[in-house]
């Protein structure tokens, strides 16, 4: 059926005139800005795959500014596209045609002890553990993405098996909708059984019902002892018992446990000169435990693990930077799938065996305690024979077993038509149905996320 991936024609929304960037510019005088130069990367996605062509990027710094902006653009019929550290990895966070961009990279206060929206994950977390705290996720792009966007794509990541999703850890949202209302559902209660959960809505909406411009999020106490383990496997069966075993013997204190192979790692070694602690494997794991008794935990770490210790920060690195390693050898074709966790490595294989040598590699990695699998097809450059090869075999495959086709990455442009090999069309008409109450006139990162004949 040709790539379901690519973008659509263009709707009929306004263009931006003369007038639009008067308002804009007395709104946000020094923070309306229209040079080409600062413009071209919230054009361009992290993964530079996808390019739109917007001439207009806001930075509000105010929830008051997001809601006059939102009001105005939904009068004047002006489609909008919400960025935030634009390390979204499925064409979500950059603008298809001319959509304006509105960046939360200015709205980045610690409002109190809790709410945050354009705030770097990175910097919060800083924030937290100089007061003993810690956020409840951790991803490889910490240093860019920020809060906003990582609850717009509801991003899982590196601590989800210990602290769960943000859907579990966020307890209220401030959120203005496409009319410019805000709707404030900054809870910070444990409980609140009031009716419908509203703030879930937005959650993973990928900006297509309401901008998010305020987050208070449950921080956990900061472990007192963390330890860091990295481990060969000799086959996926190997590792997967040894999940199993470590999952029995470290119980409440595994906070991690993720999964490279042995192409990831030599991608590490050619491009990032990242070294591999351990003998030569199939298949790497990395353990992480966090804790509240350092004696204890290491006695159980060490229980369980005639292990390697090194450099946690060096250990962490093999697994977080494979995103960027692959970068490095050309085009890269994501998927980010949930499958029962068995099956995880099949999928790599068969996709090895299916596309025989029409890739350039074919990489599995990925959050084993979540049945996540990365798989991530390179080519030298953008292939629509491969792509062709690849899409929808592993929709298929996924879908036969039951599995999910983004499991946290989200849909943005890329995924979006596909998603009914993971949701039954009455669930894909009622998203469209609330998208319709919520953005009657679209405006909101328009093309993502709901299939092309919703929008
Ligand atoms: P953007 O990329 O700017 O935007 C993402 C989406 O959210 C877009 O649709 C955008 O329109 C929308 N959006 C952004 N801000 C707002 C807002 N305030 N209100 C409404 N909508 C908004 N994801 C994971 O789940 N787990 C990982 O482990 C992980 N690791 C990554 C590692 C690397 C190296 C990279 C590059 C990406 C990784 N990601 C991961 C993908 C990714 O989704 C996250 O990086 C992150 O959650 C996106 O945040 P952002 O601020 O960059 O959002
Ligand atoms: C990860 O787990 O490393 C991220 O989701 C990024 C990726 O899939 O490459
Ligand atoms: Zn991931």
């Amino acid at each position: 059926p040709g790539n379901l991936g690519a973008a659509p024609p263009r709707l009929p929304f306004s263009r931006v005139t003369q007038e639009d960037l008067a308002f804009f510019k007395t709104l946000l005088p020094e923070r309306t800005i229209t040079d080409p130069d600062l413009l071209k990367s919230c054009n361009v996605d992290w993964l530079k795959t996808v390019e739109g062509n917007s001439e207009v990027l806001l930075r509000p710094k105010t929830t008051e500014e997001v809601s006059q902006i939102l009001r105005y653009c939904n009068e004047r019929n002006l489609a909008v596209c919400p960025q935030g550290g634009n390390t979204g990895l499925v064409g979500g966070s950059v603008p298809v045609f001319d959509e304006i961009i509105l960046s939360t990279s200015l709205m980045n206060q610690v409002i109190t002890f809790d709410n945050i929206s354009g705030c770097v994950l990175e910097n919060l977390s800083n924030y937290l553990e100089e007061r003993d705290f810690i956020m409840p996720l951790d991803l490889g792009a910490k240093g860019s993405c920020h809060i906003g966007g990582n609850v717009s794509t509801n991003a899982g990541g590196l601590r989800l098996l210990r602290y769960g999703s943000l859907r579990g850890t966020v307890l209220g949202l401030e959120v203005v909708l496409a009319d410019g209302r805000v709707l404030n559902c900054l809870a910070t209660l444990r409980k609140d059984n009031t009716g419908y959960d509203l703030k879930q809505l937005f959650i993973g909406s990928e900006g297509t019902l309401g901008v998010i411009t305020a987050v208070s999020i449950l921080c956990p106490r900061k472990p007192r002892a963390v330890n860091v383990a990295f481990l060969g496997c000799s086959s996926f069966q190997q590792l997967l018992e040894t999940f199993q075993c470590c999952r029995g013997m470290l119980g409440e204190i595994l906070s991690a446990f993720e999964f490279l192979d042995a192409s990831c790692m030599s991608l590490l070694k050619k491009h990032l000169k990242l070294t591999n602690p351990i003998t030569e494997s199939p298949f790497y794991i990395v353990i992480e435990t966090a804790g509240s008794n350092a004696a204890h935990d290491e006695e159980k770490l060490h229980n369980f693990l005639e292990e390697v210790m090194s450099s946690s920060i060096a250990l962490w690195s093999l697994r977080e930077r494979i995103t960027e390693a692959l970068t490095h050898e050309g085009y890269t074709y994501k998927y980010d799938i949930s499958l029962p966790v068995e099956k995880i490595y099949d999928l790599v294989q068969d996709m090895r065996g299916h596309l025989g040598g029409m890739a350039k590699n074919v990489v599995g990695y990925g959050h084993v305690g979540d049945g996540n699998l990365h798989l991530n097809i390179t080519s030298p450059s953008k292939d629509p024979v491969l792509l062709a090869a690849i899409e929808p075999y592993v929709y298929e495959w996924t879908s036969e077993w039951k599995g999910s086709i983004s499991a946290e990455h989200g849909l943005g442009l890329k995924k979006r038509n596909y998603i009914y090999y993971s949701k039954p069309s009455e669930a894909v008409a009622l998203m469209g149905s609330i998208k319709a109450m919520l953005d009657p006139k679209g405006i909101l990162n328009p093309y993502k996320t709901l299939p092309d004949h919703i929008h």
